[in-house]
């Protein structure tokens, strides 16, 4: 089969940058976050382990984490995963500005302690959370973010849920200090499909930034495991309610369909259709098994005419 988009390569490159990382990563925001994704009920530092090492050993080579995610907690176990394992891996986490960071130097002190987190002197890919803009303006940000790549402590700057329009303001706000933005992490997935009609997509294609898709499991409902009869547990149960789970069943249809062709699982193939689109999909793993079924998305590809029969199946979305 070709391979127009170079899916089953090893390596894709990270923005303008010379970081290279698999085309698929892995997000750490269960790592230690009890609020939202029960860190300790059925998983924990063990499962996480083995979750890191199944990653490295499939071919995934770009961990994605936030100083917000289980408090630090995510940080310290991803950096001491690292540290143990050894091998070489694009490691990322981002900044929250929070109402209390009223300057924009408040930014270098945040990635300092990141850093110290993850136990490396530079992190690999730095990425303001969410564009909150007040007091400290979206340029100012934007100065930070080179003051930090000047100062060696990160090597490569992005930004998350910044809309089309503040995309290319941070873009150029960059580009004044001769530094290229290289990444935009957003929510991208059969089931928000926001990126590709709101024009984001197309706009980071054209200035040469990543879009790294977040929540590209559509928060596991892509797994096909939840159903009505089974729906997902917690907050995620307010967004996948009993009425939206019914139907997505034509569309979950498929991507079982679709996977039993290409001897893949449902997960699989939702995530190879991001990776078709363009973007780097960061799905989160809890343990051994999923973090492997997640790499099963690399090295193959769907067909063109699969990618738009799955565009037509998740069309309201
Ligand atoms: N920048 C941002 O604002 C932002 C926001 C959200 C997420 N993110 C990033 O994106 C990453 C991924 O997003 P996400 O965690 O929200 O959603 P996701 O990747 O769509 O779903 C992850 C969840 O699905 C389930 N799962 C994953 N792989 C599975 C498999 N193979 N089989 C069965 N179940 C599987 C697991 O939960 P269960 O086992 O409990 O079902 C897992 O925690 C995060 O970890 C984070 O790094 C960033």
């Amino acid at each position: 089969m070709t391979d127009p988009l170079n899916l089953t390569r090893e390596v894709m490159r990270l923005g303008q940058t010379d970081l290279h990382v698999s085309p698929l990563g892995i997000g750490t925001w269960a790592w230690g976050d009890r609020l939202f994704w029960s860190y300790g009920q059925g998983y924990g530092e063990p499962e996480l382990a083995a979750a890191y090492r199944a990653s490295i050993e499939g071919g995934i080579t770009f961990f994605d984490t936030a100083e917000v995610y289980g408090l630090g907690l995510s940080e310290q176990l991803l950096g001491r995963f690292y540290r143990d394992l050894g091998r070489p891996a694009v490691l990322a986490t981002k900044f929250m500005p929070l109402p209390w960071r009223w300057q924009r130097q408040c930014l270098l002190q945040a990635l300092r302690e990141s850093n110290a987190r993850l136990g490396v002197p530079t992190v690999d890919l730095y990425q303001i959370h969410w564009p909150v803009h007040f007091p400290v303006s979206l340029e100012g940000w934007m100065e930070s973010l080179a003051d930090a790549v000047d100062q060696n402590l990160t090597r490569t700057v992005g930004i998350s849920n910044y809309s089309t329009e503040q995309t290319r303001q941070a873009h150029q706000a960059l580009q004044r200090r001769g530094i290229p933005l290289t990444s935009n992490q957003v929510e991208f997935s059969l089931v928000c499909r926001a990126p590709e009609r709101n024009g984001l997509l197309k706009t980071c294609q054209e200035l040469g930034v990543t879009l790294i898709a977040y929540s590209p499991l559509g928060m596991g409902i892509l797994t096909g495991k939840y159903t009505v009869d089974n729906p997902p547990p917690g907050a995620r149960g307010l967004r996948f309610n009993r009425e939206r789970l019914q139907k997505l069943q034509p569309l979950l249809g498929l991507l079982r369909e679709l996977g039993q062709q290409h001897g893949k699982t449902p997960a699989q193939v939702a995530l190879n259709w991001v990776m078709c689109k363009g973007a780097i999909p960061i799905p989160g793993a809890k343990n051994l098994r999923q973090a492997q079924e997640n790499a099963g998305a690399l090295g193959w590809q769907l067909q063109p005419d699969q990618v738009t029969a799955l565009d037509h199946a998740s069309g309201g979305w």
